[in-house]
């Protein structure tokens, strides 16, 4: 299968962004499958306005990645701004998708409901984009999390589409999601996501972690009385960084009473540190390393190739040539 993943650089990674998404795009390169992964910069332009900031985001992800075990020896890994065809397919695009398609996308809407005072015209392309980065590289499984899974439907849409005006030219993907993480909870009980400031970070200093692991919501619970196992959150994150065996102590402790949330979370938090203590190692030493850019550019090397035999064919299709 040939499997493509983005990943917008707009700020530090959080255990959602983990759970949903990196940790599937790695363990992907281990099942002999074909990964294709870029850091979604063009994306990004949409919300990030300081290149500074760009900069820094940008790498940022490559670092992560690498951090926790992306291999660019088995990955196709680029930044999608070194590969102007992904531009220039989504004007392509653009030509054959209906207005009512994007005006029904979620994020959209969303972002319209929330009265967003920057509603760029790059923000309502977005799913052309993402479609043309998709389409490009005749993806079959795009891994993301639930709430990307209307973009790659969409995707699909403009592929149909495509197709019945040009023929046979794109593959249709499909959105691969992992269920049970589907949506990451956060501190506060919503979506774990970095626009509600409710994460729990990877790479943030062990100070900044445990702040934010000690500010979980919890039922209100006399010490020496058990506390519930049910929609607990602290539970449902631990369960995902620890062993059957942990999990099942932690929920005696918590149904034994007399045991309290502040201790819970410290069991959560040492989990979670112990869980990434290497990949925050390795993010270290990377950071010093020079090698970066040239895996990137062997990456958009690679990808570039698979771009170009697309777009000949769509020009072939289209009669641009
Ligand atoms: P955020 O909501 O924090 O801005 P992004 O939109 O950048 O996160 O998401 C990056 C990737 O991580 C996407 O594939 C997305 O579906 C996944 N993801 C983000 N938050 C969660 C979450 N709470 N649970 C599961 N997956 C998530
Ligand atoms: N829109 C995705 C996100 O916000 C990132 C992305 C861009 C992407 N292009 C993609 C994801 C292509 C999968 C396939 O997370």
């Amino acid at each position: 299968m040939r499997i493509l993943s983005g990943v917008k650089p707009t700020g530090r990674p959080h255990i959602g962004n983990y759970l949903g998404a990196i940790r599937q795009h790695i363990a992907l390169q281990e099942e002999g499958h074909e990964c294709i992964y870029f850091v979604a910069d063009y994306h990004a332009l949409t919300t990030v306005r300081n290149a500074e900031e760009m900069r820094e985001h940008r790498r940022g992800v490559v670092l992560d990645y690498l951090a926790l075990g992306l291999d660019p020896e088995k990955v196709i890994f680029f930044y999608q701004s070194t590969i102007p065809e992904h531009a220039e397919l989504s004007w392509i695009l653009s030509t054959v998708v209906p207005q009512g398609l994007l005006e029904r996308a979620h994020a959209w809407k969303d972002a319209l409901a929330k009265g967003n005072r920057d509603m760029n015209i790059g923000l309502f392309m977005y799913p052309v984009l993402m479609a043309a980065d998709i389409l490009m590289y005749q993806a079959d499984w795009v891994p993301v999390g639930q709430d990307q899974k209307q973009h790659v439907e969409i995707a699909r849409d403009i592929a149909e589409k495509f197709n019945h005006y040009y023929g046979e030219t794109f593959k249709l993907p499909e959105p691969r999601i992992e269920k049970e993480v589907a949506v990451v909870i956060g501190v506060d009980g919503q979506k774990m996501s970095k626009s509600y400031g409710n994460t729990i970070s990877i790479f943030d200093p062990e100070e900044v972690i445990k702040k934010q692991v000690m500010s979980i919501k919890t039922a209100s619970v006399e010490l020496k009385n058990p506390m519930p196992i049910e929609n607990d959150i602290i539970l449902s994150l631990y369960k995902q960084f620890s062993s059957a065996k942990e999990l099942e102590e932690l929920k005696a402790n918590y149904l034994a009473g007399g045991f309290g949330y502040g201790r819970a979370k410290q069991v959560l938090l040492a989990g979670l540190l112990e869980f990434f203590a290497e990949a925050r190692g390795r993010r270290n030493k990377l950071e010093k390393s020079k090698d970066l850019e040239e895996i990137m550019a062997a990456g958009t090397k690679k990808a570039r190739k698979l771009a170009q035999e697309t777009m000949s064919l769509v020009y072939e299709r289209t009669g641009l040539v």
